[in-house]
């Protein structure tokens, strides 16, 4: 795991709510005050458990739950469990008769997130499933159709999990995206290091399948990390 993050400490200072106002985004957390204590104590399990702390920010669950609200989406798939932060907040806004599947390749995260979602009182409406999410995805399939799916695993499988999506969402059904923005680096040109291009590359896939997919309508939510909102539509 710790070579994959090697470049987390970067992807964190810039996952901030109003990252070009820092000071309208403490306003805007002291007002919605988006972490409760059940939030709090996940984030400070999983770093406790030295997980990397790359989970979404704290506005953006608030962002996951409220879409789940808007959409009254009940049946829910997430790509990319880590500990269970936004898996919580997605829960949240599913409500009563909200079912979560959520998929997870490393055994630790799985474990971890268990327990966060045991102590937040959602054991018996979430599924962890560990392994690769791809397999997993085929596996869930019959399951289906599904009313949303949050992608925030491996960014070069980002355009896979939207084509599982496609075929697998109810119409009406939501895909969002996190990361949306490559760390920043979505519109660059020239790249300082090779990865950094290869991931932008793979999340401008993403977005451009998404965006002109015939299917779907999608914008994109202009928060720190890029989220991208699309619906299956006529
Ligand atoms: N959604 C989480 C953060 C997910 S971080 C939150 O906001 O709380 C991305 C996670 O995806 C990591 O835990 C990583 O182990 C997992 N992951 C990466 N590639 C994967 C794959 N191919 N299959 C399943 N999980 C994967
Ligand atoms: C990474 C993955 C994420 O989903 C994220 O929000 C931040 C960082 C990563 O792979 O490092
Ligand atoms: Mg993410």
């Amino acid at each position: 795991m710790a070579t994959e993050y090697r470049h987390r400490k970067v992807y964190v200072m810039r996952k901030s709510y109003a990252q070009s106002n820092l000071e309208i985004a403490d306003y805007v957390e002291q007002t919605f005050v988006p972490e409760d204590t059940v939030l709090i104590s996940a984030r400070e399990r999983a770093k406790a458990e030295g997980l990397p702390e790359i989970q979404v920010c704290s506005m953006d669950a608030l962002h996951l739950e409220m879409l789940v609200r808007i959409s009254g989406a009940k049946k829910l798939v997430e790509v990319g469990t880590l500990a269970g932060y936004s898996g919580i907040a997605l829960m949240r806004g599913a409500g009563s008769g909200g079912k979560l599947v959520t998929l997870e390749k490393d055994p630790q995260c799985v474990t971890v997130a268990r327990e966060n979602f045991k102590a937040a009182g959602l054991s018996e409406c979430v599924e962890v499933i560990e392994g690769d999410a791809l397999s997993s995805l085929d596996r869930i399939a019959p399951d289906g159709p599904f009313d949303l799916v949050f992608i925030d695993a491996d960014k070069g499988n980002y355009a896979n999990y939207f084509d599982w999506a496609t075929k697998n969402l109810k119409k009406g059904g939501m895909i969002i995206g996190d990361n949306c923005f490559a760390f920043g680096t979505i519109h660059q040109k020239k790249f300082d290091h090779p990865n950094s291009k290869k991931v932008a590359e793979q999340l401008d896939a993403f977005n451009v399948a998404v965006a002109r997919h015939p299917d779907f309508r999608a914008t994109m939510l202009p928060t720190g990390e890029g989220m991208l909102v699309g619906m299956k539509v006529d």
